[in-house]
């Protein structure tokens, strides 16, 4: 019998952020979060697990990886092992077109694609919460790319009641969310370290107080479509994040000179009249969001910003799910 499936995932951008845990062992969030897929960039996974016991393998973009990213791997496979009551090994082959360590929630598209193929691989029936939840132990804002399009985590307080769900499909609002790298080097503080330190910062209480608040603004705002309401929600809550990380002890600098470059020009743009919003995750990079039809405007300006090494752009994507072997 082969135990053999594959899997695909997008990441995703929180317009409403994940910062700090109240359980660091079950990923259990200080706060909810929200969040889009984003449907241009991708993880496929193929998960292979043999009779035989032994240390898993992993395989990335072609490479064997050793360290930590396997021992991660290696101990998110052991919950679907414990869960399906099976004990051999595993050969995980990754691979993605997202660049890996630089706030690109290449971690998130990376567990919701492995929860869904280990699952399928040890024959494991489970409902689209379910597999939330089972990504969720893997990296904290993969549950939030299991289910498709503009996606909320509940955040709960047991295991069980920590999941997300969709609140509208990817369809139902043409939204870009256009990125300008202006860093590919990997990050020296992980965000795992990161939620760690949140608590230090005196500023931590409060976000986390408001950001249930935050969060039904958000998805009011998404519901209704409403671009001017989700700039003003979604960069406020960005610089919540990151005022929390820089007053962490001790504190987390992402920013680099050209990200304040690109924030300062996406804010004249929209003094001028251009629909554009910044976000930024755990990284220098500039998430920058506009409806489609200004998506080829916003590109081409921060093409031209100083710093700003390459632009990707995607829209809404959908959630994980199993597809054929290749
Ligand atoms: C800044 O989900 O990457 O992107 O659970 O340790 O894997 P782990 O953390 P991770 O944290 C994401 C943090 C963020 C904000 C967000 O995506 O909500």
């Amino acid at each position: 019998m082969t135990r053999r499936a594959t899997a695909q995932a997008h990441p995703n951008i929180a317009f409403i952020k994940y910062w700090g845990n109240r359980d660091d062992r079950l990923r259990l969030p200080a706060n909810p979060s929200l969040s889009m897929n984003l449907g241009a960039l991708r993880t496929v996974a193929t998960v292979t697990f043999l009779e035989e016991e032994g240390p898993d393998a992993l395989i990335l973009n072609g490479i064997r990886v050793e360290g930590p990213a396997r021992d991660r791997v290696e101990a998110f496979l052991d919950h679907v092992r414990e869960m399906a009551g099976f004990r051999g090994k595993a050969v995980v082959e990754s691979r993605t077109d997202i660049p890996a360590g630089v706030g690109l929630a290449s971690s998130a598209a990376a567990f919701a694609a492995l929860a869904v193929a280990a699952a399928a691989a040890l024959g494991l029936d489970l409902s689209e919460r379910e597999l939330s939840i089972l990504a969720r132990l893997g990296s904290g804002s993969a549950c939030r790319s299991v289910p498709p399009g503009f996606v909320e985590w509940v955040a709960g307080d047991r295991h069980e009641d920590s999941y997300a769900y969709s609140i509208a499909p990817p369809e139902h609002w043409a939204l870009w969310d256009v990125i300008a790298i202006v860093s590919e080097q990997h990050k020296a503080v992980s965000s795992s370290e990161g939620h760690r330190r949140a608590a230090t910062s005196p500023l931590h209480a409060l976000r986390v107080a408001t950001a249930p608040e935050r969060v039904a603004r958000c998805r009011e705002a998404i519901r209704r479509r409403d671009f001017e309401s989700l700039a003003e929600i979604v960069e406020t809550d960005a610089i919540w994040m990151h005022a929390v990380m820089m007053t962490s002890r001790p504190p987390l600098f992402y920013w680099e000179p050209a990200t304040i470059t690109v924030l300062q020009a996406v804010r004249r743009w929209r003094d001028e009249g251009l629909p554009v919003a910044f976000t930024l995750d755990a990284g220098p990079n500039v998430h920058v969001l506009c409806p489609r039809e200004a998506a080829d405007e916003v590109a081409r300006r921060l093409e031209q910003v100083p710093g700003v090494q390459r632009v990707l752009t995607s829209g809404p994507g959908g959630g994980a799910c199993r597809i054929p072997d290749s």
